[in-house]
C-alpha cells in the first residue's frame, strides 16, 4: 500500500481481532443492521459516537457535522433522520454536543472565517435568541460552555420540527429524542434534560430548561 499504509496495517490487526474474539461477527453484520439508536453530534474528532457509548458497530446510526446543527433545509441530516426512523425504526434520537466545541467557539466571537460563517449563523442565531441569558455571564469559558449546551437544546427543538420525526409522531411510532453535552476534559455525558416522545414533551423541556425563552 503506497498511502497511509499505517492505517491499512491498524484496519488488518482490528479486523483480525474481531475475528479472534467472535468468528461470526463480521457475517453477523453483513446480514443485518439494526440499530436502536441515531446520534448526531458535532464531527469533532474527540467526540467518537461509538466509543464513548461503548457501542459496537451496526448498534448506533451516526450523523455528524460541525457543531450538531439540525437546520431544515440540510437535506445530507434530514435524508439521515428519516432513513433512520422510517426503514431502520431507531427508537432513540441522540443530539450530542460537547462543551469546547471549536463551531460553537466560532459563533461566540462572531470572527470571521470564511465560508463556515454560514453554517456558523445557525449557531450565532442561538446566541442571539439567548443574548440576554448569555450576557449575564462575565466568564469566557462558562459563557462558552453556556451556548454549547443552549446549541443542543435548540437543535432538540429543531429535530422535533422536523418532517421525518413528526410524520413518526403523527403515526404513532415511538420514538425519544434526547439532548446530550459531552465533556471532553472527563470522557463523561451529561444529560440535557431534553428526552421526549411527543412535541409537548420537547416543549415542556424547553420550558424547563429555559424558562421564558419560548416563542
Ligand atoms: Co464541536
Amino acid at each position: 500500500m503506497k498511502y497511509l499504509s499505517e492505517l491499512f496495517e491498524k484496519n488488518r490487526v482490528w479486523s483480525l481481532s474481531q475475528i479472534k474474539e467472535d468468528p461470526e461477527y463480521f457475517q453477523r453484520l453483513v446480514k443485518l443492521q439494526a440499530p436502536k439508536y441515531l446520534w448526531i453530534g458535532c464531527s469533532d474528532s474527540r467526540v467518537p459516537a461509538n466509543q464513548i457509548t461503548g457501542l459496537n458497530p451496526g448498534e448506533v446510526f451516526v450523523h455528524r457535522n460541525i457543531a450538531n446543527v439540525i437546520v431544515h433545509t440540510d437535506l445530507n441530516c434530514l435524508s439521515v433522520v428519516h432513513y433512520a426512523v422510517e426503514v431502520l425504526r431507531v427508537q432513540h434520537i441522540i443530539v450530542c454536543g460537547h462543551y469546547g466545541c471549536g463551531g460553537v467557539r466560532a459563533a461566540l466571537d462572531g470572527q470571521p472565517l470564511g465560508m463556515i460563517d454560514n453554517w456558523l449563523r445557525h449557531i450565532e442565531d442561538v446566541r442571539e435568541r439567548h443574548a440576554h441569558l448569555l450576557n449575564g455571564i462575565t466568564e469566557y469559558d462558562s459563557k462558552w460552555a453556556k451556548l454549547c449546551e443552549l446549541n443542543v437544546i435548540e437543535q432538540v427543538r429543531n429535530l422535533a420540527r422536523t418532517t421525518p420525526v413528526s410524520d413518526a409522531w403523527k403515526s404513532g411510532q415511538e420514538l425519544m429524542l434526547h439532548g446530550w453535552i459531552y465533556g471532553l476534559q472527563d470522557g463523561r455525558l451529561v444529560d440535557l434534560a431534553m428526552s421526549a416522545r411527543c412535541r409537548e414533551e420537547v416543549e415542556q423541556g424547553y420550558a424547563k430548561a429555559l424558562p421564558g425563552s419560548g416563542d
